[in-house]
Formats: C-alpha cells, sequence, structure tokens
C-alpha cells in the first residue's frame, strides 16, 4: 500500500495496464453472442487536444493537424459500421464522447460523427443521456448550441482549479477569462447536467485556495462535480519534471466533502457529487451491460472479454497507435486483438469493485442472483473491510462508510486479484 493511502483509481477493472495481445483474435460477433444487447453503452474515444496538461496521461495526441483528424474520423466510421454489423446490437442506452477533447472537433465534424452514429445504432440521442467532454479553450457558444440541438445532454467540463496559481502548478496553461466565458456559455446553453472536473492536493494548493476554487465552482450550480485527487503519473510533464503530489490530498478531500454536503450536494462517490434535486436515470447498468468504444483508445467491455487499442502516453507511441488504427482496413475491425478475459471470479471482482466503491453500496440479494452464490463466500476478504472500520451492512447491502470512501483509492486496488496485479506490474509503459 502507497503510504498515503493513493494507491489507484479503481475506475475500470481490470486495468487497461493488464490488457495484452490476444493470441488468437476474437471475432467480436463471437465475443459478443451471449450478451444482453438491449442497454448497451456507446463510448466514443477523440484522442485530440490542444496541449498535453502536466497531470495528464490519457490517451490523446496534441494538435493534430486536419488531416490526422480527417483520417481518424473517417476510420472511427469505418469501425463503427464493422462493429455494428458483427454485434447486431439492439439498443443503446447511454452515450458518452471523451478523451481527449472532443469539443476539439469543429461544428461540421460533431455533426457528421453523431449524424453517422445515429444512423448506424440503434438510438436516438435524445431519448437518452449523452455526454460530451470539453475544455474551456475548445468551446464556443454555437458548438454548445449544436450540441444541445443534436442530443447532448451533459457537458463535462475539465476546469482543474479557478486559481491561476494551482493551473501553473499543475501546467495547465489558461488565459485569464476563458474559464469564466466557457462556464458561461455552458449555464447559457441549458444542458440537464452541468460537470465540473476540478483537481485538488498540488504541492502549494492550501485549504484556502483549494476553497476559492470550490467557490467559483458553485457559483455556477453545477449539477455535478468531479474532485480528482491528483495522481502524478509516469511519462507526464509533472512525473519529468520530478513533482510529488501534496501530503495533504486526504485534508482537502475532507474539506470538499464537508463543504459541498452543507451545500446541498450527495456523495455518489469519492470522486462524484450530485446536486440532490437532480436525478438523472438510465437503462444501462455497469456491472450487468456492455460497453461499445469506437476511435483509438476506447475500450470495450463484454462479461468475459475487455479489450481495445493498444495504450501510450508518450507523443511518439500515441501518434502510431492513432495511425495504425487509422490505416486498417474494415475487416480488421470486426475483431478483438488487444485485451483481457475475464474469468468467472474475476467477473465477480468486477462486479463488487464497480459496486462498492460507490456509496450506494453492494446488495448481497443482487450478487446473488447475479452469480447464484453467496458474495461473502466468494469474496470473504469483505468481511474484512466491516472489521477494520471501512463498511457496514445494513438493508441486505454492504457500504462503506465515511472513512471507506475517504479510502476508496487503497480499497479498489487491495480487492484486485493476484494474476491482475501481477500483469499490470508487469506492463511497461510507452
Ligand atoms: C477525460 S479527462 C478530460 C477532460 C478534458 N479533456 C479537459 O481536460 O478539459 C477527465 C478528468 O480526469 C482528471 N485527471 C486526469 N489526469 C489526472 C491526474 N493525473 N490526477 C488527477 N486527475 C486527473 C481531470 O480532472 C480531467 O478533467
Ligand atoms: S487533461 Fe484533458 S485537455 Fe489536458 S491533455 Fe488530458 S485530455 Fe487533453
Amino acid at each position: 500500500m502507497a503510504e498515503d493511502g493513493y494507491d489507484g483509481y479503481a475506475y475500470a477493472y481490470p486495468h487497461k495496464t493488464s490488457y495484452r495481445p490476444l493470441n488468437p483474435q476474437v471475432p467480436l460477433d463471437r465475443a459478443w453472442h451471449l450478451e444482453d444487447k438491449r442497454n448497451l453503452f456507446l463510448y466514443v474515444h477523440l484522442p485530440f487536444c490542444e496541449m498535453r496538461c502536466g497531470f495528464c496521461n490519457l490517451f490523446t495526441t496534441v494538435q493534430p493537424g486536419a488531416s490526422l483528424v480527417d483520417q481518424t474520423l473517417a476510420a472511427i466510421h469505418r469501425q463503427s459500421e464493422a462493429v455494428a454489423a458483427s454485434i447486431t446490437p439492439e439498443g443503446i442506452a447511454q452515450a458518452a464522447f471523451g478523451g481527449g477533447t472532443p469539443s476539439f472537433l469543429s461544428e461540421i465534424e460533431m455533426e457528421h460523427l453523431l449524424g453517422t452514429l445515429g444512423r448506424t445504432w440503434p438510438v436516438r440521442w435524445h431519448d437518452i443521456p449523452v455526454s460530451f467532454e470539453a475544455s474551456p479553450g475548445t468551446i464556443t457558444r454555437d458548438k454548445l448550441a449544436l450540441l444541445k440541438s443534436l442530443g447532448v445532454d451533459r457537458i463535462s467540463l475539465g476546469v482543474q482549479s479557478f486559481v491561476a496559481e494551482d493551473l501553473i502548478s499543475l501546467k495547465r496553461p489558461q488565459p485569464a477569462g476563458e474559464l469564466e466565458r466557457a462556464c458561461h456559455s455552458i449555464k447559457a446553453a441549458g444542458f440537464s447536467v452541468f460537470n465540473i472536473d476540478l483537481i485538488y492536493g498540488n504541492a502549494g494548493q492550501d485549504a484556502k485556495r483549494w476553497q476559492c476554487s470550490l467557490d467559483r465552482a458553485l457559483e455556477w450550480q453545477p449539477e455535478e462535480l468531479y474532485l480528482y485527487p491528483l495522481y502524478i503519473r509516469k511519462l507526464t510533464n509533472l512525473d519529468r519534471s520530478g513533482k510529488r503530489p501534496g501530503e495533504h490530498r486526504r485534508d482537502l478531500y475532507w474539506q470538499a466533502r464537508e463543504f459541498l454536503l452543507a451545500a446541498g450536494y450527495r456523495q455518489i462517490s469519492m470522486r462524484l457529487f450530485r446536486r440532490a434535486d437532480v436525478i438523472r436515470t438510465t437503462d444501462y447498468c455497469c456491472q450487468e451491460d456492455g460497453m461499445i468504444g469506437l476511435g483509438p483508445g476506447a475500450r470495450s467491455y463484454t462479461q468475459s472479454l475487455h479489450y481495445s487499442t493498444e495504450y501510450a502516453v508518450g507523443q511518439a507511441g500515441v501518434r502510431m497507435i492513432i495511425e495504425n488504427f487509422n490505416e486498417r482496413g474494415s475487416a480488421s475491425y470486426a475483431s478483438a486483438d488487444y485485451g483481457v478475459a475475464l474469468d468467472p471470479s474475476e467477473q465477480k471482482l468486477r462486479y463488487v469493485i464497480k459496486t462498492l466503491l460507490r456509496a450506494e453500496g453492494v446488495s448481497h440479494s443482487s450478487y446473488q442472483r447475479r452469480f447464484g452464490s453467496s458474495m461473502t463466500d466468494d469474496l470473504p476478504q469483505l468481511l474484512d473491510l466491516s472489521e477494520l472500520g471501512f463498511a457496514t451492512e445494513s438493508d441486505g447491502c454492504l457500504r462503506l462508510n465515511e472513512q471507506g470512501l475517504a479510502w476508496t483509492d487503497t480499497i479498489g486496488p487491495w480487492l484486485y486479484s493476484d494474476a491482475v496485479t501481477a500483469r499490470m506490474n508487469a506492463y511497461e509503459l510507452a
């Protein structure tokens, strides 16, 4: 365990660094034939940004130039058609455009992308939750109006901090006024959900500076706030310049939690807070339903296979993966060639990790219905969480308590199987 308890963000399990080339490749019609395909999640990854922020290790390339963007969008369309033809989807229940920075696209590109996807997949964007990630420097009022008219109902804005000193420390330069302009435009466009991403814990950020960011965020009354503890990840600019996160991340977490609960937000997970009056429903269930990822860098999940393109952080590696993706013939998108298989015990672990790390907790009877066995017989380590004071049992559910939620980034990785941990540790990042 890391000394300060920040071992890792269990956003997905198994982690992508446990993926490897699949030999033999798995045809998608076979990978998906036993899946329930009525409530799928469609995720589209746009790996482009204006600049590489100092903390960011996401799969993205900066200043790609018009021809690389054109080629990638054309490849995404070919992939989309090949995948849809292979897996015969019955319904898309939720969608997200992430990256990178999807708002990097021009209006014409956005309209074409959502238009062609809407004709290929069984979806009406206006009928389902559709999220779109944006950075302050790339959105305009016209883009926002277009996205709203196409059916996007959630804009997620990467703010990171409202304080100039933090943005300098995070190596995320942002011209003065750009943030306010972006927030103002999003509010004026009237999306159902405006989410603000903030990062806390750079070494120079004290409680006062953090409070200033939180106050400024709440001025926009966002429906959601994602608060990310800073991680210094390998090969990032902050890592190369020897920066370390501050030792006070947990203090800043408690400060924000207390403030947001008092301001009328509900805690959904360690990172996500939602305004109490906001209800966002979806038929997609992240533990049960599959995810279709389109674009280089996107991951796809069935119950027993998780797959994607290869992953890199360095510019050369990322470019090569995007170019390889763009050069593929249509037929090659219909097979998975890089990923990880989940045997029944990994499927159970994934179910628990995806559920337990959210405030609502994991229901014993739902687990029993899903797997036909008892959760604590299968995963006796869960009993330790209650004994250690991180979880409680109530209403037939095991739930992380206040302490447990605060220690999510230790509890998640602690639950990973030895096999997945070994694969992650052996991974060499390029
Ligand atoms: C998919 S990213 C992209 C959003 C958008 N491209 C932008 O930055 O404006 C989602 C969020 O993850 C968070 N994040 C990324 N890397 C991080 C790191 N190393 N430590 C903490 N949070 C991080 C940031 O808050 C970021 O906005
Ligand atoms: S944080 Fe967002 S804008 Fe910055 S490099 Fe990462 S994906 Fe791009």
